[in-house]
């Protein structure tokens, strides 16, 4: 089993990735941390609670971290998400309750801990994986991986400039990526080719009960923002393709690029710096994912999200 740490901002995408990743028999989820982002921390908390209810995946602990970036204030996306950040649908509130414990502090004190090296999966704005390596900075060698959705080689989407995660949270971006961690970088560039088109949508609702309408309903409502406003045949699914690539890595295309992210530019910022052509001469930092089969990806999906049809 690959021992997971999960953080992230629910958030419609970051919902089909928590149940993509609940549904992995591969995977020994060790905790959930929420961080302030598409929504603020109660919400993004209160959401991956929903989602570990509706995947009767109670056991598994969620935490509450950081509730705004390091120097920034929050930038939220509720118009992409909804208010509630699960646009859409109307889950019950959660029964289940956040551990006490800090995210950041569960995170520096479970890494310690663990017997093997554990992977990081990050879907939101990196503040608590920042915070944790600021703190900490012995976890870096306890932690086998950091798969990140975030950032964008050519067009943003929060500015011409940046992703919204990367945007979000800058300067936890950059001390990420100066950690000197083994790290994976999913970007827009890869997940605006992972578009929910009609017929794939569709796919997802016949799953059936009780996953297959609330998947579909959650991305019909969040895939309208970017087919009205960018012509998009559907909603990209971003964060799910962090999860596809820990179960299934042959889908994507990497190659090892020096990556940084600007921190001080005002139009730049969060920009993601990719040396493609080597001109810095640094080595390479990051696995920069730069394409995925969509069809195999969605197939996939559809596939691991029909474990939870027991009817
Ligand atoms: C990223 O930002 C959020 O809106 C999504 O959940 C995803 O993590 C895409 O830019
Ligand atoms: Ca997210």
């Amino acid at each position: 089993l690959l021992p997971l740490i999960i953080d992230c901002d629910p958030g419609v995408d970051d919902a089909i990735a928590l149940l993509l990743a609940l549904a992995a028999p591969e995977l020994d989820i060790l905790g959930i941390v929420t961080v302030g982002g598409n929504v603020p921390l109660s919400v993004t908390s209160a959401n991956a609670r929903r989602i570990c209810e509706l995947a009767q995946c109670v056991d598994v602990p969620v935490f509450e971290g950081c509730p705004r970036p390091i120097l920034r204030q929050l930038v939220t996306a509720e118009e992409v998400h909804g208010v509630t950040g699960l646009i859409g649908v109307d889950l019950p509130p959660p029964t289940i309750v956040a551990q006490p414990e800090h995210g950041v502090a569960w995170m520096i004190r479970t890494l310690l801990d663990a017997s093997e090296p554990v992977v990081v999966a990050t879907l939101g704005p990196m503040t608590n994986l920042a915070m944790a390596i600021v703190q900490a900075p012995q976890i870096i060698h306890k932690i086998q991986r950091v798969v990140i959705m975030g950032g964008a080689i050519t067009h943003g989407n929060i500015t011409p400039s940046a992703e919204f995660n990367f945007y979000c949270d800058p300067h936890a971006a950059q001390i990420i990526f100066t950690a000197g961690l083994s790290l994976t970088l999913i970007s827009l560039d890869v997940t605006h080719t992972a578009i929910a088109t009609p017929e794939r949508l569709q796919a997802l609702r016949l799953i059936g009960q009780p996953i297959g309408p609330v998947v579909a309903d959650l991305l019909g409502a969040y895939g309208a923002y970017d087919q009205q406003r960018h012509g998009f045949a559907g909603a990209p699914l971003h964060d799910p393709c962090v999860i596809a690539y820990l179960l299934m890595p042959e889908l994507f295309q990497t190659r090892d690029y020096y990556v940084e992210i600007e921190t001080i530019s005002p139009p730049s910022l969060g920009r993601t710096i990719v040396d493609w052509w080597q001109t810095t001469g640094r080595p390479a930092n990051a696995k920069v994912a730069i394409s995925i089969d969509a069809e195999g990806f969605y197939q996939f999906l559809t596939k691991r999200l029909q474990r939870f049809n027991h009817g």
